[in-house]
């Protein structure tokens, strides 16, 4: 009897630990029961309509009406995608694709003309109220961003992000929002990828508002956003939580920087880019001791002193506003692109931004390209990029709110789907193999777009758009039909697997 059971005990350890190969090989091309799949747009990439019906200009009017030599073929996003008037066929690809959520931004100047409070242009509330409901009513959860870039031209004549005057106007729009919409939108945003439009106060031929004062007036953008932030989320916690019900987030862009060489020095300049880079943000939000990273305060003070400066180009925090920004999130949300080889070295204009990260960054020649030169296509870098995420941030939530590619059109686009189906490998497998809180995914981007001063000339779309037709006809690439198939099964089909 004792050996019957010896053997039925091996034998129930043999199947049940088969099972489990047989389940974990399955499991980890699957998306989690709870995970959340999309797509995302941008207010000012997909509207038109820029003047219609009582919309104030924003800073990206005033680019490309001041200076169409910014931009390829001197574009603009007057008319874009006309999702203004065609925001029902956006509704309706997204159902087609099967998108459980989809991220928008809405465009302050378009609710508020003039930046501030005191005017509030109810045809902009009625637009973004018939794409929340056409959305609902089509079953798909609206994720809004509430800044994309397209600050009101009035509050750039005030000075834009470097006047900390703008945290509390922030406040001010913000409560707007949550007035007319919470009651409906669950997922917001507070500020999308402020890394890259703090760079409008970096270079003079840049992103709006293309304003030159790298390494000083980027920084003072910064600090703005971080405490506008803090007070939109402190502001949900005190007049809408308990009535609403739901979750505010912040996006952030990062590349993966892998080290060039494996020496100590490589090491520690892609340790800096991390917190030069997504640590400026994420840092004062997200740790438990709050503030800037400490490397970031010690480079920006000492090389502000060495250049003559009596104070840190990095403004500083006191301790009641690290209380005040640390711990305002209910999520960290994600967007990831590429990734950097980083080497120990000092280059770059004097002052910067990346002159005082103390990194050297290159891209390897071997990484496949896109359309973008800055994009190179490194899914392993994802994987990676989410386990810093996870070890340095104590495992948040994470919601990749950006991913994707470019190219310069057509229908056939196998290099997205290439792209799509390795990322999403990859981030399964930093879910299930090593225990990252990865909880939505929105691709960027549902249609092409105006893509900032590239024009239309860049493409990320999964859906083609003809900008030659004024009815912009939105047709389905195979990205398209690929990703309705992943988020139709919730699984990466086995052709792509590996
Ligand atoms: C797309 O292009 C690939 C590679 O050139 C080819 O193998 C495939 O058959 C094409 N698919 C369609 C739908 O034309």
């Amino acid at each position: 009897m004792w050996v019957h059971t010896f053997f039925f005990v091996i034998l129930l350890v043999v199947v049940s630990g088969a099972r489990r190969d047989v389940a974990s090989s399955d499991t980890v091309y699957t998306f989690p029961d709870e995970f959340k799949l999309g797509a995302a747009t941008a207010s000012y990439q997909i509207e038109g309509a820029w003047d219609e019906n009582g919309k104030g200009p924003n800073i990206w009017d005033t680019l490309t009406h001041e200076h169409p030599d910014y931009v390829v073929d001197g574009a603009t996003g007057d008319i874009a995608d006309d999702s203004y008037h065609l925001y029902k066929e956006d509704v309706k690809i997204l159902k087609e694709l099967g998108a459980q959520v989809y991220r928008f931004s809405i465009s302050w100047a378009r609710v508020l003309p003039e930046g501030h409070d005191n005017i509030v242009n109810q045809d902009g509330i009625d637009y973004y109220n018939n794409l929340i409901n056409e959305l609902l009513a089509n079953g798909i959860e609206p994720m809004v961003t509430m800044y994309h870039w397209d600050l009101p031209q009035a509050l750039q004549d005030l000075g834009g992000w470097p006047n900390l005057v703008l945290a509390k106007y922030s406040e001010n729009y913000a409560r707007v929002l949550f007035k007319n919409f919470g009651d409906r939108v669950k997922l917001w945003l507070t500020f999308n990828e402020p890394l890259t439009f703090m760079d409008g106060y970096a270079s003079e031929i840049g992103m709006a508002p293309s304003i030159n004062t790298p390494g000083i007036g980027d920084y003072l953008a910064a600090h703005t956003v971080i405490h506008a932030h803090a007070r939109i989320y402190h502001l949900y916690d005190q007049e809408f939580r308990a009535e609403q019900g739901g979750k505010v987030g912040i996006s952030l862009n990062i590349n993966w920087c892998e080290p060039a060489t494996n020496s100590a020095e490589d090491r520690a300049s892609c340790e800096n880019y991390q917190q030069f880079n997504l640590g400026l943000y994420a840092h004062p939000i997200f740790t438990e001791e709050g503030d800037y990273p400490a490397v970031l305060k010690d480079r920006v003070s000492r090389n502000s002193a060495d250049e003559g400066y009596t104070d840190s180009r990095l403004p500083q925090f006191t301790a009641e506003e690290v209380e005040y920004i640390r711990g305002t999130h209910d999520f960290l949300g994600i967007n990831f692109y590429t990734a950097l080889l980083g080497k120990s070295g000092v280059e770059g204009y004097e002052p910067s931004r990346y002159r005082d990260s103390g990194v050297i960054l290159t891209q390897d020649a071997a990484w496949p390209i896109s359309a973008s030169s800055w994009l190179k296509v490194v899914p392993w870098g994802f994987r990676k990029e989410l386990n810093w995420i996870k070890n340095e941030y104590n495992n948040p939530p994470v919601f990749i709110t950006e991913n994707g590619f470019s190219d310069y059109g057509g229908l056939n686009d196998t290099g997205r789907v290439h792209y799509y189906t390795e990322h999403l490998k990859e981030m399964l497998k930093a879910i299930h193999e090593d225990g990252v809180n990865v909880i939505g995914y929105t691709a960027w981007s549902l249609m092409d777009n105006f893509e900032w001063l590239r024009g239309y000339s860049e493409k990320f779309g999964i859906y083609a758009v003809d900008f030659e037709d004024p009815a912009r006809p939105r047709i389905p690439k195979e990205s398209a039909k690929v990703l309705a198939e992943i988020m139709n099964t919730r699984k990466i089909p086995e052709r792509f697997r590996d």
